[in-house]
């Protein structure tokens, strides 16, 4: 009988790396899927042995995307979706150490991995928690709200939270005349275009999106007419009104999805990004300006053997700091609707 089960789970395993082989194949040449696959196969027989699920954000590579992640989203349906995995032992985040400390606030008592401890984030490390002190005593009684992209120390010192997804809304749901929203300047100048909010800014910026210029896009427009320019809204408010669409990578994933074959579309964000939708919509040719997460690009596949080998590193957060910081994401979770998660990678039905 044990045997049998055992002779099922390998026929299923099997099943599932044929097919995670005929998607990552488009993406990569065969000598390159070779070296990936025994990796893969490894992930796949430990997170399955140690009962751990793997959530991923979209600008995680496609061998780890598609090859290994049970979840995929954007840190909003990340968030959302490591508030609901009481039937795992163990999380493993690849992305960055803020999003797999959300993970952590709402799963406490569970080990929440990451790959990779240095993989942070430009807009976490520009500020602190005694800066948004600082900043409260300077404005006070104005509420604060912090777009996660911040370490939870932040978040604890924050009223609320938001993404790139639900920022307008989190700002507006506060009804105040004045916010401190923090720490990304280029996001808090996308939400003050659209309210009559009065927005207190933060200096910090995503090294990634701060690189792309309206000169590039305007020579893609020039070499592809009818091209869809999408940007992040991390990106220089020039780039913002440069592009047809400003939106979270959920957004954009959606937008992709919905267009025609043939359609031509510019994804100003992060590679990985393009690499993942390319795959999945191969009817839309992805104009591809790259600009590379250092960060997100920390997590490799012989990192994440380790990690699940050893369950090391985990996140730690002190508990009154944990505290308050659920709180601020708990609230923003409260007021924006629930997003469906954008797409279900096949290690998803080992
Ligand atoms: P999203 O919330 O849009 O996925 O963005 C996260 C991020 O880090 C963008 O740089
Ligand atoms: Fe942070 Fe930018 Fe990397 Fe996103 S892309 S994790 S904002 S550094």
């Amino acid at each position: 009988m044990l045997r049998l089960s055992i002779n099922r789970r390998l026929n299923v395993m099997m099943e599932t790396l044929e097919k995670i082989e005929a998607q990552l194949q488009k993406s990569m040449p065969r000598f390159e899927w070779e070296l990936r696959k025994p990796l893969i196969e490894k992930i796949l027989k430990l997170k399955k042995e140690k009962n751990v699920v793997v959530l991923a954000h979209n600008y995680q590579v496609p061998e780890i995307f598609y090859g290994i992640a049970d979840v995929t989203g954007d840190s909003l349906a990340l968030a959302r979706e490591s508030v609901h995995r009481q039937h795992a032992d163990a999380i493993l985040f690849c992305g960055v150490h803020f999003m797999a400390e959300t993970a952590k606030l709402f799963n406490p008592e569970k080990p929440v991995l990451i790959a990779d401890m240095q993989a942070g984030c430009s807009l976490a490390e520009s500020i602190t928690g005694a800066d948004v002190r600082a900043l409260k005593a300077k404005y006070p009684g104005v509420p604060v709200v912090t777009y996660v992209n911040s370490s939870a120390e932040v978040k604890a010192e924050s009223d609320i939270c938001c993404t790139s997804g639900n920022a307008l809304a989190v700002v507006q749901s506060l009804k105040s005349d004045k916010v401190i929203f923090l720490p990304d300047g280029f996001l808090a100048s996308y939400v003050a275009r659209q309210t009559e909010v009065e927005i207190i800014s933060w200096e910090g910026t995503c090294v990634v999106h701060e690189e792309f210029t309206t000169d590039q896009v305007e020579a893609y427009r020039a070499q592809y007419p009818g091209l869809k320019v999408l940007a992040h809204p991390e990106c220089h408010p020039d780039v913002q009104s440069a592009a047809d669409l400003v939106g979270s990578t959920a957004q954009m994933s959606n937008f992709v999805a919905e267009q025609p074959a043939g359609a031509q579309v510019a994804l100003i964000t992060e590679c990985s990004m393009s690499d993942n939708l390319a795959l999945a919509h191969p009817h839309v040719e992805l104009v591809r300006p790259c600009s590379m997460c250092p960060h997100m690009k920390k997590i490799t596949l012989e990192k994440i053997i380790t990690c699940l080998e050893t369950f090391q590193p985990q996140i730690e957060i002190p508990q009154e700091v944990a505290y308050r910081a659920k709180r601020a994401v708990e609230r923003m979770l409260e007021i924006t609707a629930p997003k469906k998660v954008v797409s279900l990678p096949l290690a998803a039905t080992v």
